[in-house]
């Protein structure tokens, strides 16, 4: 992963306990560090078992900011702070139809589906066949049985779900792909690290009635959109 230096892969040694003391004190780094301000996020992130969702060999760095290696090729279970960053500016709630593009690990997948609750609807796209198992057997094990997983290019999106209140691209592409702001609902969010030369700008985009408009989040550093819209 460029960019980034991932700690050596080691056996878990760390308790239940432990985990969720680590989980507490991170939601509360995030909430000191301005990335979280929502109470549904917070109370999302609190409910989530984060290290459920990573591979035996990594466990214990649950909670470090660093995006860690899973099953599957160039996938990557994003850094904790991530996920209120791109939630946050989102304006994900309780009640929105999801969309995410890149599965992963499943674990923003379930903070999602704890955020929009039982009235939304979470939809996600994993093209890597590998990954997609292994998401799934995490999300099953923590019992999250009512998302809508799908193998596929997510740069078509879905549309046999849409209009979607939100979506959200997990990597990053030259362009945000034209199926995914199709399948918005007028008045939805998209975000979505886009390339621009060497850079990865988060990016946020509103879907007025007449228009669409974008703003540039912070810069960012994610795995590279596979597919048709691929980086
Ligand atoms: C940074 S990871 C996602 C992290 C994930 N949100 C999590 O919580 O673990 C990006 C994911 O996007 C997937 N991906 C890349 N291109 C894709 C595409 N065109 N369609 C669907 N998934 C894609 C990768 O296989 C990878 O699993």
């Amino acid at each position: 992963m460029r960019g980034w230096i991932i700690p050596p892969p080691k056996g878990p040694t760390k308790t239940r306990e432990e985990f969720e003391q680590e989980r507490t004190a991170k939601v509360r780094w995030l909430v000191r560090h301005g990335y979280l301000k929502s109470e549904r996020i917070k109370q999302a992130l609190l409910k989530v078992p984060r290290e459920d969702f990573i591979p035996r060999l990594y466990r214990d760095y649950a909670y470090l900011e660093v995006p860690l290696p899973l099953p599957g090729e160039h996938a990557t279970i994003s850094c904790p702070h991530s996920y209120p960053l791109f939630y946050e500016p989102l304006g994900l709630d309780e009640g929105h139809r999801f969309l995410e593009v890149g599965l992963g690990s499943g674990y923003g997948t379930a903070v999602a589906r704890q955020v929009v609750g039982p009235g939304g609807v979470v939809v996600s796209v994993e093209i890597d066949p590998v990954t997609l198992e292994f998401a799934r057997r995490n999300l099953e094990k923590a019992g999250y049985h009512d998302l809508i997983l799908v193998k596929g290019d997510g740069g078509l999106g879905y549309p046999e779900q849409s209009p979607y209140d939100r979506i959200a691209v997990t990597a990053a592409c030259i362009e945000i792909p034209p199926p995914l702001i199709e399948q918005l609902r007028i008045g939805g969010r998209l975000i979505a690290p886009v390339l621009e030369g060497d850079t990865q700008n988060l990016t946020l985009l509103e879907k007025g009635g007449q228009a669409i408009q974008r703003q540039v989040v912070c810069e960012v550093l994610y795995v590279s959109l596979r597919g048709i819209y691929g980086s």
